[in-house]
């Protein structure tokens, strides 16, 4: 080998070695089959290691005999192949193994199918999630408190969110073509069938954030088909339910429909920029996602429709010698203004 041949022969792996390393650092979450987080992927967890551990064994037996085989009696010259017909043990051995094998897979399988299926027994929540191209969209059960001001319920796109430790039953169903729910560290995992009910559980031992995927191929946004659990334990879920609730009703009040309207007939697109809108100015800080920021201005936290009221009606007021003028408004105007720059997340 030349010595650049040589480098490039330790170097390779080593780079290979480096980047698989780097990305299971990146993948700080631990996976599923070391820690699960809910009952069902608890469950499911031993198949997993028993079905790989056997699928190693026999990896290790039938491509060893392979590769042993290929060199112990390769062509030589002097050699001549020895001709035979059938070996009984032999034959026997490969379909006895094989097929006791898959009963003893299918027996451990079957052993829990009743309890992952098993939607029903004591499941103190139903939440509907609609697969569709490319995103779920998640209703809330017809309980009071999931119930907005306009008579409906609940609903939330991109992240769905749960109590902790109670047991969810999720009614799936698809618009478009057939998509499926995954949540692995939970468990559970069922398709959503377009003209078909489905029904799957999860439940999360611990608060947390955790990541699924529509596991089914769906056309060309199918990766980006995510799934986003929250679970929250019981203070925390009442905290997220009410500013849930509320701006889901706020996105239903008219008036923030109309305060766009006075934003752009105002001053205020002079200086702002709200992408979507005719917002165009470049003076004052972009207002695209202002509803998720931190703070108004860097000193009024949280944002919220009061503050953002009190704000607008008189900066100065609230930070003195900020460049931001006072744009004279009614307070119904007010009002509208402060409702439409907070939905705005
Ligand atoms: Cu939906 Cu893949």
């Amino acid at each position: 080998m030349t010595s650049l041949a040589c480098r490039m022969a330790i170097a390779l792996p080593v780079a290979a070695l480096a980047f698989i390393a780097q990305s299971l650092v990146a993948y700080a979450e631990e996976p599923w089959v070391n820690a699960p987080m809910g009952p069902v992927a608890r469950e499911i967890q031993p198949v997993y290691w028993i079905l790989f551990a056997a699928a190693v064994v026999v990896l290790v037996i039938v491509d060893g005999g392979i590769i042993y085989s290929a060199i112990r009696f390769r062509e030589r010259p002097g050699h001549v192949a020895k001709q035979f017909h059938g070996h009984n043990m032999l034959e026997l051995t490969w379909t006895v193994i094989p097929t006791a094998m898959v009963i003893f897979f299918s027996v451990i399988s079957f052993q829990r199918l009743q309890f992952i299926n098993d939607t029903r027994t004591d499941a103190q929540m139903t939440i509907q999630a609609e697969g569709r191209q490319w995103s779920w969209i998640y209703t809330y059960p017809q309980e009071d408190r999931f119930k907005l001001s306009d008579g409906t319920y609940l609903q939330g796109a991109e992240e769905i969110h749960v109590p902790v430790g109670t047991k969810v039953r999720i009614e799936l169903s698809a618009t478009d073509v057939i998509h499926d729910f995954f949540v692995p560290a939970i468990g559970g995992k069922k398709d959503a069938v377009p003209g078909r009910k489905t029904e799957v559980w999860i439940q999360a031992d611990r608060p947390g954030v955790y990541k699924g995927q529509c596991a089914e191929f769906c056309g060309d946004g199918h990766a980006d088909m995510l799934i986003v659990l929250h679970a929250h334990d019981e203070a925390d879920y009442q905290t997220w339910l009410r500013g849930a609730l509320e701006l889901a009703n706020l996105l239903n009040d008219p008036a923030t429909k109309r305060g766009k309207e006075v934003f752009e007939a105002n001053a205020c697109v002079g200086c702002h920029l709200i992408r979507g809108t005719k917002a165009a100015g470049r003076i004052g800080p972009e207002l695209t996602k202002i509803g998720s920021k931190e703070n108004i201005a860097g000193v009024l936290s949280p944002v919220n429709v009061e503050n953002l009221k009190r704000w607008i009606a008189n900066p100065p007021a609230v930070k003195p010698g900020t460049a931001m003028p006072v744009v004279p408004l009614s307070e119904d105007d007010l009002d509208a203004v402060a409702k439409f720059l907070f939905v705005l997340k």
